[in-house]
């Protein structure tokens, strides 16, 4: 018999604080039944105290996912913790989650507190988590520059206090396989109450180690993993949710222990991530990037058709990777488009939801021939649903683009109930319309990053545009999708600027501290 390995997928919540990568409470509710379909043990919702909008959205999910722990963060503060305790009263099952730092230079530097007081307060805010769950887990922060002996001090008062789950976040990504496993058997062994608590790791990607660190820390007896999909995560992002898990199953014969994950879903939530976050997979990912199964070189070509096993580990089925998707056209009717979106995870809460998406469905299929999975990710992903309706909305745009000639667009743009009318000149067709936008909305912000993938293959697939705007330090991700590339960046521009001109303005867990 082998032991369980908890799965905690904190995409929603340190996958959120990768600058630009923040959710709105619908794409956080359709992550999550994604990731309860993968059968992920607990969900990190989010950090409730940080704005009004992360709290309604913990409780959103909460009150939706009946099949994983839904969890929420919390500063060892009264305040977070009520406010935690709140958003996840609705939830079937739910966990605290509370931390403060303990390395000397955070005790120091950040906090101004004594090691004395940093035990008082990790002790408060266990007991006081423990009012609203009996599922409490409490972190460390900066566990991997903290001294040991102080480790030892906090964590037995924590488990005292009433902890159950102890997390060692390495959150600065500093440490290093060996040294990080052996910190978790030294710390299993030398505290006298570890056996009443289960070991977690939350590893950082500073180094490109975070999941090397996991599973050394698995080897020495962590018993829960947090981690995001496609590595999401603060700075180089988290340990990766698909790296862990299909290492733990590939190397069943020297782990002793394994995941209750339908690993077949792994894929969908891996794209989902990427199309509502903006955030692109590199196509040699392990895993979920698009050559991680492509056998390009003859002579590996030839094993695999001799068999498979000469050259590949796992099978791309097991990971979602199918060979024949349904693609839908232009006669495809509603239940075949409802009932693909429906496979693809994706549940109209109303009749007038399904009209919206099946109308742009319709408009997409007549510009496009063969619609794929990946063009309705791209499709669910720019329909706001709910009263979530953007503020400013492109209504026309007209390009002209001729060689030896400067190009110069001309847009029209809703805002609010007024059409306002732009143009400007540019070094090219994309350049002309961003700026005859920017000279309607006025939004005053850098450009940090535009970026153009193809959907799918061919000339006539749709190009997924992704816009980071950056206003004096928030920072945020606009997306468009759209067979012309010209009018997918003025989408995705105009995203970005809704973006800002949204009133939720969150605090850094991290960053405001006790
Ligand atoms: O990286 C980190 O230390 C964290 C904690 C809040 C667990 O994200
Ligand atoms: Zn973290």
């Amino acid at each position: 018999m082998k032991d369980k390995l908890i799965i905690f997928d904190t995409t929603l919540r340190d996958g959120e604080q990768s600058p630009g990568a923040s959710m709105t409470r619908d794409e956080k509710v359709r992550i999550a039944k994604a990731l309860e379909r993968l059968k992920v043990d607990v969900i990190e919702a989010g950090f409730p105290a940080a704005s009004p909008g992360d709290f309604e959205s913990v409780q959103a999910v909460a009150s939706v996912i009946k099949d994983s722990t839904v969890c929420g963060l919390a500063r060892a503060l009264d305040k977070d913790i009520d406010r935690a305790g709140e958003a996840l009263k609705l939830a079937k099952s739910s966990r605290i989650h509370t931390f403060i730092a303990t390395s000397p230079i955070h005790m120091q530097m950040k906090l101004q507190m004594t090691p004395e007081q940093v035990i008082e307060h990790a002790v408060r805010a266990v007991k006081r988590a423990r009012q609203y769950t009996d599922d409490v887990e409490f972190s460390p922060e900066d566990a991997g520059r903290s001294e040991e002996d102080f480790l030892c001090r906090v964590l037995e008062a924590v488990i005292d206090a009433g902890a159950t789950t102890l997390n060692i976040p390495d959150t600065v990504g500093y440490s290093i396989p060996q040294q990080f496993g052996a910190t978790i058997a030294n710390l299993r062994a030398r505290i006298p109450n570890s056996d009443k608590a289960i070991f977690s790791v939350h590893c950082h990607n500073d180094l490109g180690l975070a999941v090397a660190n996991s599973l050394a820390a698995v080897m020495n007896g962590a018993r829960q993993v947090e981690c995001t999909i496609n590595g999401l995560g603060e700075r180089a992002g988290n340990a990766s949710l698909e790296e862990v898990v299909m290492a733990i199953r590939t190397r069943h014969d020297i782990f002793s222990c394994e995941t209750r994950l339908d690993t077949r879903e792994i894929l969908t939530c891996s794209k989902l991530v990427s199309s509502i976050t903006g955030f692109p997979v590199q196509p040699n990912k392990a895993i979920v990037g698009a050559n991680a199964f492509a056998h390009e070189a003859g002579i590996h070509q030839d094993g695999i058709l001799k068999s498979r096993e000469t050259y590949e580990i796992m099978r791309a089925e097991d990971v979602g990777w199918t060979a024949n998707r349904m693609v839908l056209g232009k006669h495809s009717g509603r239940n075949a488009f409802k009932s693909r979106m429906t496979e693809l995870g994706f549940d109209f809460s109303s009749e007038e939801d399904l009209n919206k998406t099946f109308a742009r469905f319709k408009i997409l299929a007549d510009k496009k021939h063969e619609i794929f999975d990946e063009d309705l990710q791209a499709l669910i992903s720019e329909i706001s649903f709910h009263g979530e309706e953007e503020n400013i909305k492109l209504v026309a745009l007209k390009v002209c683009s001729e060689m030896g000639e400067t190009p110069f667009s001309t847009v029209t743009l809703r805002v609010g109930n007024e059409e306002i009318t732009g143009s400007a000149y540019g070094s090219g067709a994309v350049d002309a319309s961003l700026k005859a936008i920017e000279s309607i909305v006025k939004a005053d912000a850098i450009l940090a990053l535009y970026s153009v993938n193809n959907i799918t293959n061919g000339t006539d697939a749709q190009g997924d545009v992704t816009v980071r705007l950056d206003k004096a330090g928030r920072i945020v991700n606009g997306l468009g999708a759209d067979t012309d590339i010209v009018i997918a960046s003025a989408k995705a521009y105009i995203n970005a600027v809704n973006k800002l001109n949204s009133a939720d303005q969150r605090c850094h867990p991290q960053k405001a501290d006790v």
